[in-house]
């Protein structure tokens, strides 16, 4: 990130949108194709229901959800510059699925690109969205976080199944002149030691579709979910930890701390560890469970319609995810 003293202006996030799908599973479902039940699921999770796209693609999805932005701003979608969607399933390898949602949404003067980065996509979309319009090159960036999980997932494996769920959620940016406002600060990490801890094995150029990799069941997710709790909860904790020590910020100093939802145990920690109250801590994931990419904007989006964030609140997200990647980033709500 650009240092302190050379930033003339920072990007602001000046508009929501989210798009869940109608069709809901409930705990209770999985109790009849798995062998689980309600409560080992929402004491392990905080999970209680989840959504699922029947038609339909992560496309499909991240258009509805810049749709429901365009409604709430005066910006029309051929002036955005630039589409970022961040993304694990997408449409297809390739073209990108920005391209997709560009022709979906008719932003015919933008240019996109995907950014694979997992349960902290939407954390390196959104930094990498606010480096383009720091830059002073761009004016308007779609940040988009999506991701239709059920795509992916064995509803035949009870360690996994219960957790996905399917949503898009969308933020603009602009450039705020007013460096009280926007996004202020960030903390980004890669380290590829994880990389068998969580992941889609087949699919790609290592072990490309094959019959066997069908019948192998290789195409959904695997997770060791043991292994990827232990460094969650240490790496999202220490993260935003260290993050707001990195700005001075004191937890009374924090409006909300806006985690990843893939845990409620995970979220609780970090919570715990920065010293901020429950009350202050976003939480949705006993709607949505985790939606991987779309976790974080889907929160934004519904704390900010509810009236629950207001303009001037200091905001810490954080995540964590496959790869492994996790990070924190600090910013002040721009939006009255
Ligand atoms: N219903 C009932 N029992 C289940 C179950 C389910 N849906 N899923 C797993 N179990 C069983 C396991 O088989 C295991 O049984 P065993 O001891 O006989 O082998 C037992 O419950 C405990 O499993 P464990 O993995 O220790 O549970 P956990 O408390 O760690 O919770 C997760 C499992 C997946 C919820 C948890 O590990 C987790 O949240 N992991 C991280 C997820 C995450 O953050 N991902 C990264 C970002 S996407």
């Amino acid at each position: 990130m650009q240092s302190k003293n050379k930033k003339i202006r920072n990007a602001s996030i000046t508009a929501v949108g989210m798009y869940v799908p109608e069709k809901i599973l409930d705990n209770k479902y999985f109790e009849s194709i798995v062998e689980t039940n309600d409560e080992w699921i929402t004491s392990r999770t905080g999970i209680r229901e989840r959504r699922i796209m029947e038609n339909g693609a992560t496309s499909d999805m991240s258009a509805k959800a810049c749709e429901d932005l365009f409604k709430t701003t005066n910006v029309k979608p051929e002036e955005i510059d630039i589409i970022i969607v961040a993304t694990v399933t997408p449409d297809m390898l390739f073209p990108a699925t920005a391209c997709l949602v560009q022709e979906k949404i008719g932003a015919k003067n933008a240019w996109g690109f995907d950014l694979s980065a997992a349960c902290s996509g939407f954390l390196f979309a959104l930094q990498t969205g606010a480096s383009l319009i720091e830059s002073g090159s761009y004016k308007k960036v779609l940040v988009v976080g999506s991701d239709k999980m059920s795509a992916i997932t064995d509803y035949t494996d009870r360690n996994t199944c219960i957790l996905f769920g399917d949503a898009a959620s969308a933020v603009l940016l602009e450039p705020s002149e007013d460096l009280n406002f926007g996004i202020k600060d960030s903390l980004l990490h890669i380290d590829g030691a994880g990389k068998n801890a969580l992941y889609m094995r087949a699919g790609g150029s290592a072990l490309p579709a094959s019959h066997e990799t069908v019948d192998q069941k290789l195409h959904y997710i695997y997770q060791d979910g043991k292994a990827v709790f232990k460094v969650a909860v240490k790496g999202m904790a220490d993260i935003s930890f260290e993050i707001m020590q990195k700005n001075g910020l004191k937890s009374e100093e924090v409006s909300y701390l806006v985690p990843h939802q893939a845990n409620l145990r995970i979220i609780d920690a970090t919570a715990q560890r920065m010293g901020i109250p429950k009350e202050k801590v976003m939480i949705n994931i006993d709607r949505y469970g985790n939606t991987t990419a779309a976790t974080i904007p889907l929160c934004l989006t519904e704390y900010y319609r509810t009236g629950k964030v207001k303009k001037g609140d200091n905001l810490i997200l954080s995540a964590f995810g496959a790869g492994y990647t996790w990070g924190a980033l600090y910013l002040t709500w721009a939006i009255d």
